[in-house]
C-alpha cells in the first residue's frame, strides 16, 4: 500500500493524477502475456505494454542478454569512440529492414527518434544547396512523441494546447478517419486513398521549394487505430517521389512485427527515406529508439567537409544495455518465428474482436495485423468517460486495455495463443454488455 506523500510524489505521465490516486492500478511482475499484481493477481497484458513488447515479457533469452551485457559493459561514450555490439545491431537492423535503409542513428525513445530524423531531413536539403526546404508536412490526428519537434508534426490537440506556438513551419494533411465510409470494416478499408492527393493542395500553397519531408505513421496508432485505406500509403510515395519530398514513416508502433511483418512499410510495400523506430526494438526492456535512413542522406552529408557530419546524439545513444537487448529481440523473433506466428494469429483475432459487433456503444470495430479497436459512442459532454469506465473495469477484471477518448485500443504481445483472444474478448464483451 502507497502512502499518500509516495503518491503525491509521482508526478505522473500522460495520466489523470488526481482521478488515478484515488484508486491507484499497480503491477509488480510480469512474465509472458500477463502482468501481476502484488498480491500475485494476474492481468493478460492486451496492450504488450504501451505496444512496446512484442515477444511478451521477462523473455528468458533477453533477460539473460542484459544481465550479462551490464556484467561486462555497463556504459561506453557514444561520441568519437564505440564498442563492437553497437555496429553489430546495426547491421543486423539494416538487414532485418531488408536492405532498403543504409544506416541506424541511435536515439533512447521514440520521441527522439522522430527529432532525429526531422534534424537529418533539414542537413540533408541544407547539404545539397536547399537550405530553403524547411516546412514539414503531417497529418491531422498524428502522434509523433512529445519532444518540441514531434509535438509540432502531431496532430492531437490535447497534446498541443499547453504548449504555446511550437515549431514553425508545419502544415498537415487530412486525417483518414471515416465511420460513415469505413465503420466495421475488417482489415484495410477501400475508402481514402484520395486524402493523400491533399499533398499537392499544400505543396501548391507553400511551394514545391520550401517543403522538406512528410510524416506519416503507416497507422495511426495513439490516435485509436486510425487505418489508411488500402491505397493510401503508396498514393503518398508516389506524390513524394514527382516532388522531390522526403518520405518519413514513424514505425515507433508498427515495427517490430505489430502487422506480421518486420515493418509497417514491409507490409504496404512502401518504402520511405526514413524510418523512426524505438519500442519493440528492445523489446521494451531497456527504452532505446533508432531512426533508419536511406543511404542517400548518409551519402550526402559524408560529402561536407572534414569532421563531425551531424552535429547531433545523446549521451545514451547505442547505451550497450539496449543494444544487448535489441539484438537478443532480433534473435528471438528469428528462432521463434515471432512474425510467423503472428501472422498465424490473425484471422482468430479478427473474428474474436467483430464478435463484439451489436454490443450497445459499439459504433466501430477495426483491425489489422495483430492490432484492434472499438470505437464506442461518446457520451454527450463527456468524451472518453465511456471508454475510460471500460478500462477501469477490465483491469479490476484481469484484462490491460489502452484507451484514447472513447476508443478502445488493442495491440498485445505477438506470442499470444487462442486462448488469449477468447479471455480477452470474452471479458470485453461482459463488460461492453453492461456499459452505461
Ligand atoms: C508513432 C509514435 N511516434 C513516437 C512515439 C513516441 O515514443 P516515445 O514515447 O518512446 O518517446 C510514439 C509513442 O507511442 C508513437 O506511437
Amino acid at each position: 500500500m502507497l502512502s499518500k506523500q509516495q503518491l503525491n510524489s509521482y508526478w505522473m505521465p500522460f495520466t489523470a493524477n488526481r482521478d488515478y490516486k484515488e484508486a491507484p492500478r499497480l503491477v509488480a511482475s510480469a512474465s509472458g502475456m500477463y502482468y501481476r499484481d502484488q498480491n500475485g493477481r494476474e492481468i493478460l497484458d492486451g496492450t504488450a505494454g504501451l505496444w512496446c513488447v512484442p515477444l511478451g515479457h521477462s523473455h528468458p533469452t533477453v533477460v539473460k542478454a542484459v544481465q550479462d551485457a551490464v556484467a561486462t559493459l555497463d556504459y561506453a561514450p557514444a561520441f568519437q569512440i564505440g564498442h563492437p555490439q553497437a555496429f553489430e545491431l546495426a547491421e543486423q537492423l539494416i538487414d532485418y529492414s531488408g536492405h532498403k535503409f543504409g544506416q541506424v542513428f541511435y536515439t533512447n525513445s521514440g520521441s527522439e527518434a522522430v527529432d532525429t530524423a526531422m534534424k537529418m531531413v533539414l542537413a540533408y536539403h541544407r547539404s545539397r544547396g536547399e537550405a530553403q526546404r524547411t516546412r514539414f508536412i503531417s497529418r491531422e490526428r498524428a502522434y509523433h512523441g512529445v519532444g518540441f519537434g514531434g509535438m509540432s508534426l502531431g496532430g492531437l490537440p490535447a497534446n498541443r494546447k499547453q504548449f504555446g506556438t511550437l515549431l514553425a513551419g508545419v502544415d498537415y494533411l487530412p486525417h483518414t478517419h471515416n465511420l460513415e465510409k469505413n465503420a466495421f470494416t475488417r482489415g484495410l478499408p477501400e475508402y481514402g486513398t484520395h486524402l493523400a492527393d491533399e499533398l499537392e493542395r499544400l505543396i501548391a500553397l507553400h511551394d514545391i521549394s520550401t517543403i522538406a519531408a512528410v510524416i506519416v505513421e503507416p497507422l495511426a496508432g495513439s490516435a485509436g487505430v486510425i487505418l489508411p485505406s488500402k491505397g493510401y500509403l503508396k498514393r503518398l510515395r508516389e506524390l513524394c517521389d514527382k516532388h522531390g519530398i522526403l518520405l518519413i514513416f514513424d514505425e515507433v508502433i508498427t515495427g517490430f512485427g505489430r502487422m506480421g511483418t518486420p515493418f509497417a512499410s514491409d507490409f504496404f510495400g512502401v518504402t520511405p527515406d526514413f524510418m523512426t523506430t524505438a519500442k519493440g526494438l528492445t523489446n521494451g526492456v531497456v527504452p532505446m529508439g533508432a531512426v533508419f535512413s536511406h543511404q542517400k542522406i548518409y551519402d550526402a552529408l559524408m560529402e561536407g567537409p572534414a569532421g563531425i557530419e551531424l552535429f547531433h546524439g545523446y549521451t545514451y545513444s547505442g547505451h550497450p544495455l539496449a543494444v544487448a537487448a535489441s539484438l537478443a529481440s532480433l534473435k528471438v523473433f528469428k528462432e521463434e518465428k515471432v512474425l510467423e506466428h503472428a501472422q498465424s494469429m490473425t484471422a482468430y483475432w479478427e473474428d474474436g474482436l467483430h464478435s463484439l459487433k451489436g454490443l450497445p456503444h459499439v459504433i466501430d470495430l477495426r483491425n489489422v495485423g495483430l492490432i484492434g479497436a472499438i470505437e464506442l459512442e461518446s457520451m454527450p459532454g463527456k468524451v472518453g468517460a465511456r471508454a475510460m469506465a471500460a478500462y477501469k473495469k477490465a483491469f479490476a477484471e484481469g484484462v490491460l486495455v489502452r484507451t484514447t477518448g472513447d476508443i478502445i485500443a488493442m495491440s498485445p504481445p505477438l506470442i499470444l495463443e487462442k486462448k488469449h483472444v477468447d479471455q480477452l474478448f470474452g471479458k470485453l464483451h461482459d463488460i461492453l454488455k453492461h456499459l452505461d
